[in-house]
């Protein structure tokens, strides 16, 4: 598919510090925008990043047809740009587009708009230790009407911020028993704006309590870890590493299961099946809880060094944890290339298009 690029005239890029970078609050110069109309994808535009108009009966807007992707470009010892995994990230989201009644988008389509994209805002890419160019692709219903059906028009749109770590310090979690994120059969596995807004309140709430994230459970019994709301779980328990299984309920994360496979190829024993808290809560009284961790593609590896369960509270230090750290600095040394790529995880991006500085 070719790609029409309209470049800026003049990059933001100098007046950007780039030892200040919150999560998600600089965007780049450039965004790639292409509608689906009439049972097809248009033409592919790569333009300046600007705000775009929406009628007040958008469809997405009422009833939340709208899905995303988060994934993450760094830069290689040699300044070339690096890209993880992205074949997966165009599969799910075509698996959530599936969920939510959206159109596909042909993986070409996707996977060139983002090498295109990150190829002319290559210098966005930060050079800080944990920092990168977090890529947002984002798709919508765009048709102007109230009723409730799947639209027949969208729009995605796929932007790039530089961003510093998501989490610079270890987070503590407090295990819901209330609210649900999601029940197999439901949306849990899509990755829909709506799971996201569903989550606000109860970490609101959390937070109120002390507590950073929230864990979800089961919405059944509560009994079971699901997840938290913005990465993946792992439990390290008497030198096994547990992980919920996707249940259907679950993202598929895509640092999850990078992680298990070199979890595997380490040696490590891993189990992922449902996980119950009170088997955590046996083995922190034991004394065999060693490490908690999350992962996500913003969260990278995330410590958690507290997880409170119905008034109890779990306190771990991360300071003694060793697998963490190490899945943690094998996955940033792939993205900077400075660990060899033996799975064909990492994809180069080659210069093809001038940058404006
Ligand atoms: C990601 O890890 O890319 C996500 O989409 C999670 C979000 C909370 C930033």
């Amino acid at each position: 598919m070719s790609i029409r690029v309209e470049p800026v005239t003049a990059s933001r890029w100098s007046s950007i510090d780039f030892d200040d970078l919150p999560f998600g609050k600089i965007c780049s110069d450039h965004m790639f925008v292409i509608d689906y109309k009439d049972g097809t994808w248009g033409e592919g535009v790569i333009q300046k990043l600007a705000p775009f108009s929406i009628h007040p009966a958008n469809l997405a807007l009422h009833y939340g047809q709208s899905i995303f992707e988060g994934m993450k470009a760094s830069k290689h010892v040699d300044g070339t740009p690096l890209l993880f995994r992205l074949d997966r990230h165009a599969a799910r989201m075509n698996a959530s587009a599936r969920r939510m009644c959206m159109p596909e988008i042909p993986e070409d389509i996707f996977c060139d708009a983002i090498r295109a994209l990150v190829d002319i805002d290559r210098k966005w890419i930060p050079p800080g230790e944990g920092s990168s160019l977090y890529i947002r692709p984002v798709m919508f219903a765009m048709d102007e009407f109230i009723g409730v059906r799947p639209a027949n028009e969208y729009r995605m749109i796929i932007f790039t911020c530089p961003v510093g770590p998501y989490y610079s310090q270890p987070v503590s979690l407090l295990a819901e028993d209330f609210y649900v994120r999601a029940t197999p059969g439901g949306v849990g596995e899509a990755k829909t704006a709506g799971n996201y807004a569903a989550s606000l309140y109860p970490a609101q709430v959390a937070k109120e309590r002390g507590y950073d994230q929230v864990m979800w459970m089961d919405p059944y019994k509560f009994k079971y870890v699901q997840e938290v709301g913005t990465m993946n779980i792992f439990f390290v328990m008497n030198g096994k590493v547990y992980t919920p299984d996707l249940n259907g309920a679950i993202l598929h994360g895509i640092t999850r299961d990078s992680i298990l496979y070199l979890l595997k190829d380490w040696g490590y024993e891993v189990i992922e099946k449902p996980l119950s808290i009170k088997k955590i809560l046996k083995s922190y009284k034991k004394g065999l809880l060693q490490e908690v961790f999350g992962t996500g593609t913003a969260a990278v590896v995330s410590a958690v060094y507290k997880v409170g369960v119905r008034g109890v509270e779990m306190h771990l230090n991360p300071d003694t944890y060793k697998i963490a750290p190490a899945l943690k600095e094998h996955i940033e040394g792939l993205r900077k290339g400075v660990i060899e790529d033996k799975l064909g995880w990492i994809e180069r991006v080659e210069s093809t298009i001038a940058t404006v500085i």
